[in-house]
């Protein structure tokens, strides 16, 4: 069992490493195996998703990714984040879920990951006007939003779907297929919601929701919301879904430019995007558990700056390590 490690640029590394060491204690039999992508590949190979990169993933049981970007290539014509999208697209992860817990709050995005305004044609105009289109196809829509029902079985039975509705020809699609797939899942409660009223009732009720369903670019902005509702973007992990081939795990959060090289950053979402890749990887619940609270315990005892505490990445780690 083979999983490709890409730690990616900025704080990517100084997560990935401890993320490492937790795999090695927990479960040494799985092979570890790195492979540059992001800026870092840019810069050695001309390509931020160089081809042995995309064929190791293609051939791997599971990706960890630590975060990538680079304000270095901010204005450049290849950008790390192509090579992203295109990694998510290759593999076809189309549902890519983003849980926030915290408290009362127990929450679940999945948000539509290979569709939508990302994959649309995008370009600029002779006279200088920039455009990017939004598409979906019923398929599309159907396979996420049957990924979401049966997600919503193994909780509180509730589904919230977010769209445009009343402005978006592609969210009215989304709506109609939506209700269709619901038809299947009686025992779960379907809502609708528009996206604008779910940014407001996610920073004011977070607790009223259980399952969250959406297009790419609301499920991209409503989860960095949700993080901060849940103790910040330092905790939240994500797990990215297709129906065969290799998951991908990576934190919600970006590269943290800010704070890279400080060995300040917090490594709590990429350890639980690890828990992830434990569970929906390789179906070890049991490590999974205790990476968990491992994770839990170490946020007690030794938080890191984000949080309020003082301890460093290494420090945070040491005390994961010593729950594994
Ligand atoms: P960011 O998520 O990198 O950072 C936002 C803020 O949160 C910063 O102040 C940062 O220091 C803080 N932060 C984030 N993660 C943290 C952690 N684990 N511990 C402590 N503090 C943390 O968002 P940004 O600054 O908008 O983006 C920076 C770069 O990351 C951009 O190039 C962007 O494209 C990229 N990005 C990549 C991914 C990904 O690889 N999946 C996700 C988001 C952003
Ligand atoms: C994320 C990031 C990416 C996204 C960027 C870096 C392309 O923000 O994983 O949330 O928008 O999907
Ligand atoms: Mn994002």
């Amino acid at each position: 069992m083979k999983i490709v490690c890409l730690p990616g640029d900025g704080v990517g590394p100084e997560v990935m490493d401890v993320a490492r060491r937790a795999l090695n204690a927990l479960a040494p039999d799985l092979e570890l195996e790195e492979h540059v992508f992001g800026a870092s590949a840019i810069r050695s190979a001309g390509n931020p998703l160089p081809e042995e990169t995309l064929t190791a993933c293609r051939r791997a049981d599971a990706v960890l990714k630590g975060p990538i970007g680079d304000p270095e290539f901010d204005a450049a014509p290849v950008r790390p984040e192509q090579g992203l999208l295109r990694l998510r697209g290759e593999l076809d992860v189309y549902a890519n879920l983003r849980p926030a817990v915290q408290g009362a709050v127990d929450l679940l995005i999945v948000r539509e990951l290979v569709g939508g305004l990302y994959f649309g044609v995008s370009g600029v105009r002779e006279d200088g006007t920039a455009f990017d289109t939004c598409e979906y196809t019923p398929a599309q829509v159907e396979r996420v939003a049957r990924r979401a029902f049966e997600l919503a079985r193994t909780r509180r039975q509730h589904v919230t779907s977010v769209d445009k509705a009343n402005v978006l020809e592609t969210s009215r699609l989304w709506r109609r297929v939506v209700n269709e797939v619901a038809r299947d899942y009686d025992d779960v409660v379907l809502e609708h919601m528009l996206v604008d009223n779910a940014a407001m009732q996610l920073a004011s009720s977070p607790e009223r929701f259980d399952v969250l369903v959406t297009e790419n670019m609301f499920g991209d902005i409503l989860s960095d919301l949700a993080a901060a509702m849940t103790g910040g973007l330092g905790l939240a992990p994500s797990a990215s879904l297709g129906d065969i081939g290799a998951g991908l795990f990576e934190p919600v959060h970006g590269s943290a430019p800010d704070i890279a090289g400080h060995g300040i950053v917090n490594p709590a979402a990429m350890l639980r995007s690890t828990a992830l890749l434990l569970e929906h990887g390789f179906g070890r619940t049991t490590e999974a558990r205790t990476l968990e609270e491992a994770v839990d315990a170490a946020l007690a005892a030794a938080p890191t700056r984000d949080l309020g505490g003082d301890a460093t990445t290494k420090a945070f780690g040491a005390a994961v390590l010593a729950g594994c």
